[in-house]
């Protein structure tokens, strides 16, 4: 797309994501350590691969083969090498790998409950995993396992936004904030971003306490740390921290129904000082999915009744008696809104 800046580059990574085969071989590429092999000794001819990727030598060439056509490698001279597509990609390797897994652990809840998500959503609830890996109940209680599966997921989150930030950033003007507080914020991946930029912000994110448990291990080596608290909680039934400027909910609000989500807003509002900015940036529900329907979209096609429209926003916005409410759109793997509103 014209006049897209740079902070929308790691877009790329769907370019290899769009089909299930494309995105499988590219998988099982990166297990197998042949992307790295490649990258290291490329140009490498077929047969050394052969030889070096062995077991069986129909499987690699079948690989080699997919990952043709898939554009990850091309021929060069009779050997292999990376696209130079795929090897711009590579630079958002975090992502592509974290988009492979969501993709890979709720394509079976599409193939195998899709029938209940369009007819029974209670049912589809009941035999989805995608609601097992986000299971937020298991981030409250410490156990080993919990914190295990915690990471899991918010692996995941963190490799979004990381990516996403670096977009909402050139929208809005984190530099005039100081205090901000972060509903949901998760490993503090957004907090990070926000206070790298901006030397003079301090944050504080609100989170189940497992999350935040391993939101502390993922800042511990990041010099902004010492600006970024975590104070764990649960949004809905504890005290919220007073006193900031900016509040925002980034990706939170469409888990939960319209009363949690409005409750979850009213509170924000009491966070905030006089002249405070609330923020929600998030997937906004699309006017038409894209058709093709891409294969890393899956794990979103299956949140399809959770997203909401700008205007939905702008009505509790207007109802807690916020001003100067504004809107964007903003097209990502899908549209986003970016919502604000400044407290009287
Ligand atoms: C979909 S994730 C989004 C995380 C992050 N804001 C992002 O954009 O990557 C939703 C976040 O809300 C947190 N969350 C869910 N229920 C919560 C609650 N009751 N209180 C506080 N945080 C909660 C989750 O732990 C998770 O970090």
């Amino acid at each position: 797309m014209k006049n897209r800046s740079h902070a929308f580059d790691y877009l790329q990574v769907d370019d290899f994501l769009s089909d299930v085969v494309s995105a499988r071989a590219l998988a099982t590429a990166l297990e197998l350590r042949l992307i790295d092999f490649l990258l290291e000794n490329q140009p490498v001819p077929k047969n050394i691969l052969v030889e070096k990727f062995q077991g069986d030598r129909r499987g690699i060439e079948l690989l080699l083969e997919l990952l043709c056509n898939a554009g990850v490698t091309r021929d060069h001279e009779g050997a292999v090498i990376l696209s130079a597509a795929f090897e711009k990609a590579l630079a958002y390797r975090d992502l592509l790998e974290a988009k492979l897994q969501f993709a890979r652990v709720t394509a079976p809840d599409f193939l195998d409950h899709f029938t209940a998500l369009v007819h029974s959503p209670e049912l589809f609830r009941r035999r989805a995993r995608i609601f097992d890996l986000f299971g937020y109940d298991r981030s409250e209680a410490f156990s080993r396992e919990n914190l295990q599966r915690t990471r899991e997921w918010v692996r995941l989150t963190t490799a979004l936004t990381r990516y996403e930030a670096r977009v909402l950033m050139e929208y809005h003007d984190f530099g005039h904030h100081r205090l901000m507080l972060d509903i949901g914020g998760n490993s503090g991946e957004l907090a990070l971003c926000l206070c790298r930029k901006h030397p003079g912000l301090q944050a504080t994110v609100f989170d189940l306490p497992l999350v935040c448990h391993v939101g502390r291990d993922h800042l511990l080596k990041e010099p902004e740390a010492d600006r970024i608290a975590f104070v764990e909680g649960n949004a809905l039934k504890d005290p919220l921290p007073r006193g900031f400027d900016l509040v925002c909910f980034k990706s939170m609000l469409h888990d939960w129904p319209d009363p949690h989500a409005w409750h979850l807003l009213e509170s924000a509002a009491r966070c905030l000082r006089p002249g405070g900015t609330l923020l929600v940036f998030e997937r906004q529900r699309p006017e038409a999915w894209p058709w093709p329907l891409p294969y890393s979209l899956i794990p979103f096609l299956l949140f399809f009744r959770s997203y909401r429209t700008p205007s939905s926003y702008e009505t509790q916005l207007k109802g807690l008696g916020f001003q100067e409410i504004t809107r964007r759109r903003i097209d990502l793997d899908m549209p986003f809104m970016l919502v604000t509103g400044v407290k009287k």
